[in-house]
């Protein structure tokens, strides 16, 4: 993304005044799959589109005006004349706290990409935004006011940077959000999780138990991933939902289950946890043929030690 970006600002900025070289660029790396998703597929798309169209390399400003129909150059065409707009005059009169993001990052219909540019906090996100993917930055810390004003936002990867610290309520407005990643950060505990969540990935952090509360998870009736593997958990998290699908807890420190974890204990002969595929917990103390009860709902046994 680096290179993407620093060409992004050439582009921009040079493009006007030399002619631009071949395109050397064409083996940029963009980011793995992980979350992909449609959007970055026409991301890809389109930026090669607009960066090697032969004629755009020969007449930037007729490309322009030819490729109208393309929401990423109409976009940044806007801004540029904006920024133009405010050199000349001078005045604070624009808001520019969107167009700096916009330029630091890449917007593009909904989604902002800012991956692997040093940040140390959440950029100020254009309004309506839809898609946050800021991985691999500095963040440390995740305020109230990051999110409060972009109600419209259905995921955010904020995977791979240095959050410990997230101020109760970041996420909790967030009626849409379905995905959130926090993986490979520093978090000893969870936030207050919106009700729309599906998955949530916390993996790769320092999270103990006492850092979940007991009914975290109770009322997102649609989380169906749930990834806390690699943390310090030292028990099974509480009120699981009905939702969930998979639950991945592999590498903490569980040292015991009871036969109400995953079931309803012994009473409830007949309750079948119905969605739960997979559980993951190998690299606990915990031996899980100590508690042969505790499986008695499941359809699948959990993965893990069992003498
Ligand atoms: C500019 O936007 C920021 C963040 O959305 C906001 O806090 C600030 O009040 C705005 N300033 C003006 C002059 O509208
Ligand atoms: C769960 O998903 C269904 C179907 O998408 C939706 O109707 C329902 O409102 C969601 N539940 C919550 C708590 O958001
Ligand atoms: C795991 O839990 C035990 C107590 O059950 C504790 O003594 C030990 O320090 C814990 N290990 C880690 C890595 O936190
Ligand atoms: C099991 O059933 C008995 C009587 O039916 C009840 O007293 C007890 O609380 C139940 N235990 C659990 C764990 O539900």
């Amino acid at each position: 993304m680096k290179t993407l970006q620093k060409f992004g600002l050439f582009f921009y900025f040079l493009l006007p005044l030399v002619k631009l070289a071949p395109p050397k660029q064409h083996s940029a790396t963009f980011y793995d799959p992980g979350l992909a998703t449609l959007e970055e597929t026409i991301f890809k798309q389109s930026y090669e589109d607009i960066i090697f169209k032969e004629d755009y390399e020969d007449k930037p400003q007729d490309a322009v005006k030819n490729k109208e129909s393309n929401d990423m150059f109409l976009f940044h065409e806007n801004e540029l004349q904006m920024q133009r707009d405010e050199e000349i005059l001078n005045e604070g009169s624009t808001n520019l706290t969107d167009l700096a993001t916009c330029l630091l990052c890449v917007c593009l219909s909904g989604s902002v990409y800012c991956e692997e540019t040093d940040m140390e906090s959440v950029p100020a996100l254009p309004k309506e935004t839809g898609y946050l993917y800021a991985r691999f930055n500095k963040i440390k810390k995740l305020k109230v006011s990051d999110f409060a004003e972009i109600p419209t936002l259905k995921r955010i990867d904020l995977t791979g940077n240095m959050i410990q610290d997230i101020e109760d309520g970041t996420f909790a407005k967030l009626v849409l959000l379905e995905e959130l990643s926090l993986a490979d950060n520093r978090l000893a505990k969870l936030p207050t999780l919106p009700p729309k969540l599906t998955s949530l990935k916390a993996n790769n952090n320092f999270i103990k138990s006492r850092g979940i509360k007991a009914n975290a998870f109770k009322k997102l009736t649609n989380l169906s991933f749930l990834d806390l593997g690699h943390n310090l958990l030292e028990s099974v998290p509480l009120n699981l939902p009905e939702s969930l699908r998979t639950l991945n807890l592999q590498f903490n420190n569980i040292t015991s289950i009871t036969d109400e974890t995953f079931c309803k204990g012994n009473n409830q002969t007949r309750y079948v946890r119905q969605r739960m595929d997979i559980i993951r917990m190998d690299g606990n103390p915990v031996i899980l043929g100590k508690y042969p009860n505790a499986f008695m709902c499941l359809r699948t046994l959990p993965i893990g030690t069992y003498f």
